[in-house]
């Protein structure tokens, strides 16, 4: 059976293509970003995952206000990024798994989450940067199958996170049940707090994000007691994408360890973080061997 290897949360802002376009990684700014990607890099020599299921809010390249989803998956076995205005490089396509997609859709819609099927899908920075942190060297061809999982998180009303909660929880269950010895790891990208347009653009709420991180870790279901209004206050309006974090870890389930763990702000406008979580049994059988 496919099962997850680890959980990777992480920043998605437009300005880290801008940072590894322009050379500036190693820059005071963005340093302490990119290096907190050194460990996800050692992990992912040793474990090679097969297939990446990224959980990411897509922001106007897909789907616009006219259309929005609340959740939607891709089932395509291939994903193109387009330009969408911010001035960053459009990266190579990326192979999909359909057949993995439609068994994920089949599960998820037998457990009650109506998800909008796409067999044509772009996928924007939220998706594409996330990768291209994990595998800085890929060139043409990326060394991960990928699986698009969106959350809405732009057009009001927005899932609730305990609804993610419970989305991530079923994708787990339909992960486990595909049968194939697929090693997944479940992304979910965003966040921390961060406005970026009104009377608080700009906010940041550094407190809350460490409490973020650290139930994310310990007592992942506490998050899911806010309400929207309340998670908007603490962490900003697009401080929502916190759910695409709750929701992979609900998929991870039980305990995990913490394999990296970073947090440096600001990073754009962001509290940028990033985690690398593993589940317990993992750990215990990569111990073993
Ligand atoms: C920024 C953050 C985001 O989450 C996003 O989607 C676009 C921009 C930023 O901080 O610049
Ligand atoms: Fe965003």
């Amino acid at each position: 059976m496919a099962r997850i290897v680890g959980g990777l949360t992480t920043s998605h802002v437009p300005s880290i293509g801008g940072a590894i376009a322009k050379g500036e990684t190693q820059s005071p700014y963005w340093k302490p970003f990119f290096d907190a990607f050194q460990p996800v890099h050692a992990w992912l020599d040793k474990v090679q995952p097969d297939v990446a299921i990224v959980i990411y809010n897509d922001h106007g390249l897909n789907f616009f206000l006219d259309k929005m989803p609340t959740f939607s998956i891709g089932v395509a076995d291939r994903y193109e990024n387009a330009d969408e205005g911010w001035g960053i490089p459009v990266l190579p396509p990326f192979d999909g798994d359909a057949k993995f997609s439609w068994h994920l859709t089949e599960s998820l819609v037998e457990d009650e989450f109506d998800m909008t099927m796409c067999q044509e899908m772009l996928v924007d920075h939220a998706f594409t940067l996330p990768l291209k942190l994990m595998y800085p060297n890929a060139g043409a061809r990326w060394p991960v199958r990928a699986i698009p999982v969106t959350i809405n998180s732009v057009q009001h009303p927005l899932p609730t996170a305990a609804r993610c909660w419970k989305l991530g929880q079923a994708l787990g269950k339909a992960i486990a049940s595909y049968p194939n010895n697929a090693k997944v790891v479940v992304l979910g990208t965003g966040g921390l707090s961060h406005q970026l347009d009104g009377e608080r653009a700009g906010f940041i709420n550094k407190e809350f994000d460490l409490l973020c991180m650290d139930r994310i870790v310990n007592d992942p279901e506490a998050l899911t007691r806010y309400s929207n209004r309340q998670i908007v206050e603490l962490a900003g309006s697009q401080g929502v994408e916190l759910m695409t974090w709750i929701a992979m870890r609900g998929a991870m389930g039980g305990q995990v360890n913490t394999i990296a763990s970073h947090y440096h702000a600001p990073v754009s406008n962001t509290g940028g973080a990033v985690m690398l979580l593993e589940p317990v049994l993992v750990s215990a059988s990569m111990a073993a061997e």
